[in-house]
């Protein structure tokens, strides 16, 4: 299956059966940094390597996602996990009860956790899933790393749920598709904040809500609860720089801290990307704009980002840092 993709050379999409020598090709794909896609029980997801920037980055790109959301890491069991975030007793139990499964939970990111800043959308929380499919465990146990997916779709379009819709919608996109079969669940995972004293329900999925309050207690349900945000996704917290952002800078003035694109002066602090390259300017990100949040300046000035292919998630992301959170 060959699509073009514009300013790429087309490259083939494998597909590849979902036996031992299958599962070990995907896994050293996804060690190279390249993209796969592979089913859950929930739909198909678009994987990459969770602690590599720049595989992280392709994620948005093959999506054509315009925004920076922050994606579900998957892992093989509840210790790789555990690694990664910190876990409390609610998260305990719900782990014990749910994993593997239709379940996703945000937690407080540990301090060194080595998961790509660009996969949670620089927050210091991440949403982590042992999934309930014996072709994504064995996927995750011989990639042996964390994996980002969201699901296996561009922006916009219906999650898939069989290797074939993957190939319709993504094909020439990703380098290869383990064919594992239809998805049994059809829906994606509950997600569950539990990274404040107050567990809420930010996205309702395959895992009833009454089933996970009859193991915790009540949750916030913004659908249901009267005064909560409306929409799951006004719950998801954006990342916000303390320092405030001056964009489409030419230099910096007295007392800022420069971040660069392209050929930039001198006084530039970091630059997102000497060469203009997009993906490599979205996997830098919110690295370089934590490193400079870190300086002791008035503001943190941003040179002009081309607005298109993943330069229209970087500029979204610039401007929500400029507007406070709440507008
Ligand atoms: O079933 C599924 O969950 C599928 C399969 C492939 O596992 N994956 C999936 O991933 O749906 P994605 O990336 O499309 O869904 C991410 C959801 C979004 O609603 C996002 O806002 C939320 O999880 N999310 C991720 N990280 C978060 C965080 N740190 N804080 C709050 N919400 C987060
Ligand atoms: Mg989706």
């Amino acid at each position: 299956v060959t699509t073009l993709q514009p300013g790429q050379a087309p490259f083939q999409t494998e597909i590849l059966t979902a036996d031992g020598d299958g599962i070990e090709a995907a896994a050293r794909l996804l060690r190279s940094g390249a993209l796969v896609a592979f089913p859950t029980e929930t739909v198909y997801g678009l994987g990459a390597d969770a602690t590599n920037d720049k595989a992280v980055a392709a994620i948005f790109a093959a999506k054509d996602r315009p925004r920076f959301n922050p994606l579900i890491i998957h892992v093989p069991d509840r210790a790789a996990a555990g690694a990664l975030v910190r876990f409390d007793a609610r998260a305990g139990k719900l782990a014990d009860a749910f994993w593997p499964g239709a379940l996703t939970l945000v937690l407080p990111r540990l301090d060194g956790c080595p998961v790509s800043l660009l996969a949670s959308a620089g927050l210091d929380t991440l949403a982590v899933r042992v999934p309930g499919h014996p072709v994504a465990l064995g996927l995750l146990a011989a990639a042996a790393r964390p994996i980002a997916a969201p699901s296996a779709n561009p922006s916009g379009a219906v999650s898939p749920t069989s290797a074939g819709h993957v190939v319709q919608s993504l094909g020439g996109r990703v380098a290869a598709v383990l064919d594992g079969g239809p998805c049994a669940v059809g829906l994606e995972s509950t997600v569950v904040d539990l990274s404040s004293d107050q567990a809420a329900l930010l996205r309702p999925g395959g895992i009833p809500a009454e089933d996970l309050e009859a193991v915790i207690g009540p949750l916030v349900q913004p659908d249901r609860d009267a005064g909560a945000p409306k929409s799951p996704g006004q719950l998801a917290r954006h990342y916000a720089p303390r320092l405030p952002l001056r964009l489409e800078a030419t230099e910096a003035r007295p007392g800022e801290v420069l971040l660069g694109f392209g050929a930039a002066p001198a006084e530039t602090r970091l630059n997102l990307s000497p060469e203009e390259d997009l993906a490599e300017a979205a996997a830098n990100l919110f690295a370089m704009l934590r490193q400079l949040d870190e300086q002791d300046a008035t503001a943190i000035a941003v040179m002009a980002i081309p607005d298109q292919g993943l330069g229209r998630a970087i500029n979204d992301r610039l401007r929500r840092a400029v507007t406070p959170p709440g507008d």
